[in-house]
């Protein structure tokens, strides 16, 4: 059994009040704001870029870099907006971070904003989540009381404001410039870029969109140096992220280790496969707009490096395991319809293409369709793909593309069966018929 875990975020996850602030202040709580406000903002952003963190939020940009390409100060008002929306499906660490331990996004947000010289920051809830709203709110309201934000922050003359912002919930609006025209009130739908945010973002000021998890990473390496950070993971991937682990494994859950850790590791920290009899058949390395990986991938480290050289993306690391008992083109025809039901509309390729992905993949699992639907799928996909708007509509494509590749004749064995071949126990039927599962 691995020991590979680094818990550093989810450390005290089980202490019964993980979330008062006394418990984080009991385990170094607020320290590394402390430090920080006796740094100037240049050294904070050369320690994080030193510390060679790259976003937590999917796509793995350098967060130092990040905030050290935003517009030099004019005297205006700069912001930081934590991206805490949340919404890829199989993703789930944002959520129980800021429900387990709110304190450390709060630190990382006024340390992240001083940093950045912004005085007001924001965080970006998803909507549905009421519980970690209200929780937020309660720690914000608990900083200030404690003197670590509002006015003056501790006779350092630093101000910091933090609000909280609920979204009304929409995966497109954790697009980070969907995310500012929902945040000023607007319609949430990407943004031509340029300008990138870093120039003009929240209200045509320059800003900096982070993940939570980027956030709340932030006061460790502050409190403990970039070295430290380093020690753990890979060269060019450092550090150590939360992996969320669900489906077919016996302990579904969140598993904070360094990256380059594998799939088969993780497994085992899950306690194995739900059904110890039977074999793992495909799962997602970074949530549903990853291409699909197998059991032929269970030892590519998952780091950003690793996953792309297999063909995939590390993204958010939501790893989505289904076993031997599970049709691909079921899985793929609700994660298609997820896509289709969350398309802004703001491009034809991904609103009209995801519409017809889903048509075309319903009718194929009902045993309606023909083999000549393979080659439309695959034809729909490569009209959005890189031809989209923004991001969501090449994520729409990963699942359908990938699925294609690796498990071509379980689609055609719906058409031969008139149906859905795993149907109750019809796993059994399947692997008599000699398709490859
Ligand atoms: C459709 C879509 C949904 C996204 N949802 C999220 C999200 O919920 N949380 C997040 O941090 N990033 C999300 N992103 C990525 C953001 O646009 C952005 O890259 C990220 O917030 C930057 O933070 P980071 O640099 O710390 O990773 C999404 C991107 C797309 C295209
Ligand atoms: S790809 Fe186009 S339609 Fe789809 S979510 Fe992005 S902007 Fe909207």
């Amino acid at each position: 059994m691995t020991t590979a875990l680094t818990p550093i975020l989810t450390a005290f996850w089980d202490h019964p009040q993980s979330w008062k602030l006394a418990t984080y202040e009991a385990h170094d709580g607020y320290r590394a704001w402390r430090k920080a406000l006796g740094m100037a903002p240049a050294d904070i952003i050369t320690a994080v870029k030193d510390s060679s963190i790259r976003g937590r939020g999917g796509a793995g940009f350098p967060t130092g870099m990040k905030w050290s390409f935003m517009s030099p100060p004019d005297g205006g008002a700069r912001y930081l907006v934590v991206n805490a929306d949340e919404s890829e499906p199989g993703t789930c660490k944002d959520i129980p971070l800021m429900m387990a331990n709110p304190h450390v996004l709060i630190e990382g947000v006024a340390i992240s904003a001083y940093a950045i010289g912004c005085s007001h920051a924001f965080v970006y809830l998803r909507g549905e989540v009421v519980h970690v709203y209200r929780r937020l709110l309660r720690a914000v309201e608990e900083a200030r009381t404690a003197g670590h934000i509002g006015r003056n922050v501790h006779g350092s003359g630093v101000d910091m404001e933090i609000t909280i912002h609920a979204g009304a919930g929409a995966y497109i609006c954790g697009e980070e410039t969907a995310l500012l025209d929902s945040l000023e009130g607007r319609r949430g739908q990407p943004r031509l870029k340029p300008p990138f945010p870093g120039a003009a973002g929240l209200y045509a000021r320059p800003t900096s969109v982070n993940n939570v998890e980027s956030i709340a990473s932030v006061p460790g390496i502050v409190l403990h140096g970039a070295d430290w950070f380093k020690s753990m993971g890979t060269e060019k991937s450092t550090g150590f992220g939360i992996f969320s682990l669900s489906g077919h494994v016996r302990n579904p859950g969140q598993f904070e280790a360094p990256l380059g850790i594998t799939m088969r590791e993780l497994i085992e920290l899950a306690g194995g496969m739900r059904d110890p009899s039977k074999k793992i058949k495909f799962w997602t390395p970074g949530g549903s707009s990853t291409p699909l990986f197998t059991d032929q991938h269970l030892d590519v480290p998952l780091d950003f490096e690793s996953v792309g050289a297999a063909g995939s993306m590390l993204g958010t690391r939501a790893l989505q395991v289904f076993d031997e008992t599970t049709c691909v083109v079921r899985a793929v025809d609700r994660w298609t319809d997820f896509y289709k039901h969350e398309s802004c509309g703001k491009c034809t390729p991904c609103r009209e293409g995801t519409w017809w992905l889903k048509q075309i993949l319903g009718r194929l699992e009902r045993g309606e369709g023909s083999e000549e639907d393979l080659g439309k799928l695959l034809d729909i996909c490569d009209n959005i793909l890189g031809r989209s708007f923004c991001p969501l509509g090449d994520g729409a494509t990963s699942c359908i593309t990938s699925s294609i590749q690796y498990f071509r004749d379980e689609y055609l064995a719906h058409l031969t069966h008139g149906g859905c071949p795993f149907d109750r126990d019809a796993s059994s039927l399947f692997a008599k018929e000699g398709a490859s599962v």
